[in-house]
């Protein structure tokens, strides 16, 4: 137990680095000290909040030496809102510290020193095509950072105009109707199209909703499609995909292109390429048309539905789809003669039993997608018994966040 600190106190600290989430980290009597919007160089007064065995969690309570980098935040909610973390951080000192962090991550966990590109977002504000907004009777917005606490907001700067259009109509929604029901609501934008879909809606107000929000393009309730399209098209690089309420799809169009402009350029005419974690079959079916065949595994029934659908929508006939778990299906492959091998699993990063399979298979190239580098470190510390980090660039998927996505290129040994 942390003796010399204590909670409730204040205590004057420099910030000698960001951590993995791009707080501020002191040192306060031999003590880490983690605290939220600090930035490196910064002196600040800190009042102690929680103590736990080899650390502890501190606020600001004053900043005595302002960073050069620290910026006053766009948004009202920003300090109190759980959903973005930077913001008070000017766009190319995120960029900056985003590239830092994983490179260090990088180095500590797999002893790889590399150097990398950090591509930044074209938008920086309205970039999200998708949000999930929690719902408390006449409350609407999200948690407060660590807490279950509803901050209520009128306008989410980060998303979409036509996701605020939509929550500014559902907001007066819920404080006319008092007993509405609805505790979640998803509201996704492709191509300008709107859908909705809410968890829950008593039964005596639901055609009101519907009334009040009928100029979107579709509304599920509880899984069902109630109004409109039963899914939505979001066209990226001369392409269509469908995309239904349970289908994952990538948050930031524009970074998206990039990001899967990447992925082609390792790819050659000549290729049989497995894209493993597929979701819709986007990556899958944009390398369709870039090599001799493809197959994807993905596990959520409706998103390879998605992916069947799209490769009709989008006339492709050099491609399959299996729906299983990776690891149930990855050994079948052993016998194809794999010459790639696509992972874009999600934040959890893959599995031992997965990698093992891969090293067994030996593809020659393996291009590894993440939106977490610690696990995506992890698994190339496996990989890296067969593989060579050949290029990693990292892509700001998710502005104001302190989340990153990498596209990394391994190479067999
Ligand atoms: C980060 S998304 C990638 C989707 C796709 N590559 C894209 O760019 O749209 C990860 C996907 O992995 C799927 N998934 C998660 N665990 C899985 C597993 N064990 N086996 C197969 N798919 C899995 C999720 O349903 C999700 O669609």
């Amino acid at each position: 137990m942390v003796k010399s600190v204590q909670v409730n106190k204040i205590y004057k600290t420099k910030i000698i680095r960001q951590n993995n989430e791009l707080s501020g980290i002191g040192i306060i009597d031999d003590i880490i000290v983690f605290i939220d919007y600090a930035i490196k160089d910064e002196v600040v007064k800190v009042k102690i909040n929680k103590i736990f065995k080899n650390y502890a969690i501190g606020s600001i309570v004053e900043i005595i030496e302002k960073s050069k980098d620290r910026v006053e935040p766009i948004c009202p909610y920003f300090f109190k809102c759980g959903g973005c973390d930077l913001m008070h951080i000017d766009y190319s000192k995120q960029l900056e510290l985003k590239k830092e962090k994983v490179k260090s991550i990088l180095k500590k966990i797999c002893n790889i020193d590399i150097s990398l590109d950090y591509i930044n977002s074209y938008n920086t504000l309205n970039y999200r095509n998708k949000v999930v907004f929690k719902v408390d009777k006449n409350k609407i917005g999200f948690y407060e950072k660590k807490t279950n606490d509803l901050i209520d907001i009128d306008k989410c700067i980060i998303s979409n105009n036509k996701i605020n259009e939509c929550l500014m109509k559902i907001r007066n929604f819920i404080k006319i109707n008092n007993n509405h029901g609805i505790t979640e609501i998803l509201i996704r934008v492709c191509n300008n199209e709107v859908m909705i879909c809410i968890d829950n809606i008593n039964n005596s107000v639901k055609n009101n909703f519907i009334d009040q929000l009928k100029d979107v393009s579709s509304i599920y309730i509880n899984n069902k499609n109630i109004y409109g399209k039963a899914f939505l098209t979001q066209t990226l690089n001369e392409l269509n995909f469908s995309v239904s309420p349970k289908s994952f799809f990538q948050v930031n169009i524009d970074v998206t292109k990039n990001l899967y402009n990447k992925v082609l350029s390792y790819v050659n005419k000549s290729d049989v390429i497995v894209d493993l974690y597929s979701g819709t079959g986007t990556i899958t079916t944009m390398l369709s048309k870039k090599a001799k065949k493809v197959i994807g595994i993905e596990v959520v029934k409706d998103a390879v539905k998605d992916a069947k659908n799209n490769i009709i929508l989008n006339n492709v006939n050099n491609v399959e789809f299996i729906c299983d778990k990776v690891q149930n299906k990855i050994d079948i492959l052993k016998n194809l003669n794999i010459d790639i091998i696509i992972m874009d699993p999600p934040r959890s990063g893959s599995d031992r039993k997965t990698l093992n399979s891969i090293l067994n298979i030996e593809p020659k190239k393996i291009i590894y997608v993440s939106c977490n580098p610690v696990t995506l470190a992890r698994d190339i510390n496996i990989l890296k018994e067969k593989y060579m980090l050949k290029e990693i660039n990292a892509y700001d998927m998710f502005v104001n966040t302190y989340h990153v996505e990498c596209v990394c290129l391994l190479q067999l040994n």
